[in-house]
């Protein structure tokens, strides 16, 4: 049988990972700067992870949602612990477009309103509800067309404003960071407006923390340092390091209801051991602190290289911008020096997103490959 053919993909094969690093069939050795779509958020194969997840398995994988699982609240309490985040509740299900679009239907839920607006350059997941509120039309099949969502330019008071106004907005959802679209972030004056306005006209604001939380920028989310309070969070990439899992977080203000969300595998136990040795390697390792660190150290060592002309981003969730299209300069990178990078919808855009155990040294590799490669070819 054939694999239905949506992706296109590059020739390698990993089969083995270990820390920030992927070895390939013939044990040809990766440095790892994309961690999987910044999904590898402990390191490949961490043995606190493995320990946790084998154990879970061999005892109890699974079970529905209908028993209960005390492993969540466990989950949710040191993820309160370690996210500082407080007086919120947790929802678990399984991804990023799943925990938007779980999201979405609280808000719409609460506030009795469907219309939902997003901005430009925003990715948000590919289901229904969410794909409609991405920035992406070669994406929307006709099923998606039919929500009522409104797209507006990023960082604009005013544009938010007198949509707002017309009282019928459930949700406003914006990614702090914008991942796919190129790594953009609005000013904290605009955020905080947008909280405000959201709260002035009884509609719910909605941080997408999938790709830029769960410690990538140096904060748990990065929306605290904004110093706003989103009523909902949704997280998922880096939450499970590969075992897929998604949440939300909702303001205590949103009361729940039996049946109002729900999901079969969602919040199982593999799911949840997996996503507690995250929070407690996260914690040891203050890996938090090894991206705000570490960041500093990416930026000081892009400058020194003149075809860099912006350095985006934050913590280990960074852009290179450089003054041509990089598809020939990454996968040079991934065949000539075997280093992994990502790429944006702004085709002059190198992403780094590594596992956040990395450390200079291997930037340093990094920056080499990288001199390397500008000086032998003319992209
Ligand atoms: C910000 C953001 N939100 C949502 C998603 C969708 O997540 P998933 O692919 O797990 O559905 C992504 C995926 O790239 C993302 O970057």
């Amino acid at each position: 049988m054939d694999l239905f053919d949506v992706y296109p993909l590059y020739d390698i094969t990993p089969v083995k990972g270990e820390g920030c690093h992927v070895f390939d069939e013939n044990g040809k050795k990766y440095l790892d700067l994309y961690g999987g779509h910044a999904v590898i958020s402990i390191g490949h194969s961490h043995p606190d992870y493995v320990k946790a997840v084998s154990e879970q398995v061999s005892t109890l994988g699974f079970y529905s949602n209908s028993i209960k699982n005390p492993l969540q609240q466990d989950l949710a309490d040191k993820l309160e612990e370690l996210s500082g985040v407080k007086d919120y509740s947790l929802f678990l299900c399984n991804s990023g477009a799943e925990a938007n679009e779980n999201a979405l239907k609280v808000a719409s839920f609460h506030t009795g309103k469907s219309r939902v607006i997003y901005f430009e350059k925003a990715f948000h997941g590919r289901t229904s509800g969410v794909v409609a509120v991405t920035d992406n039309e070669g994406i929307k099949a006709p099923f998606n067309q039919g929500h009522r969502v409104t797209r507006l330019p990023f960082d604009d008071t005013e544009a938010l404003k007198s949509e707002l106004k017309k009282n019928d907005v459930a949700a406003v959802i914006f990614e702090v960071i914008q991942g796919v679209g190129g790594l953009d972030e609005a000013s904290s004056e605009f955020y905080k407006n947008a909280e405000e306005l959201c709260h002035a006209h009884g509609s719910l604001l909605i941080a997408d923390e999938v790709q830029a939380g769960y410690g990538r920028t140096g904060d748990f989310f990065a929306f605290q340092k904004h110093g706003i309070r989103p009523d909902i969070i949704s997280m998922a990439k880096g939450m499970g390091n590969g075992f897929p899992i998604g949440g939300i977080l909702i303001d205590h203000k949103i009361p729940a209801k039996h049946g109002m969300l729900g999901t079969t595998f969602g919040g199982n136990h593999l799911a949840c051991a997996a996503g507690i040795a995250v929070l407690d390697v996260i914690k040891k390792e203050k890996l938090m602190e090894n991206a705000a660190e570490l960041s500093g150290y990416i930026q000081q060592k892009a400058k020194e290289i003149p075809q860099i002309k912006k350095i985006k981003g934050r913590g280990l969730m960074i852009g290179l911008e450089f003054d041509f299209e990089v598809a020939a300069l990454r996968k040079d990178l991934l065949f000539n020096y075997q280093i992994f990078t990502g790429a944006a919808s702004n085709k002059k855009l190198l992403r780094i997103l590594p596992p956040l155990n990395i450390q200079k040294k291997h930037f340093d590799e990094f920056f080499e490959a990288l001199k390397s490669a500008l000086k032998k070819n003319d992209y």
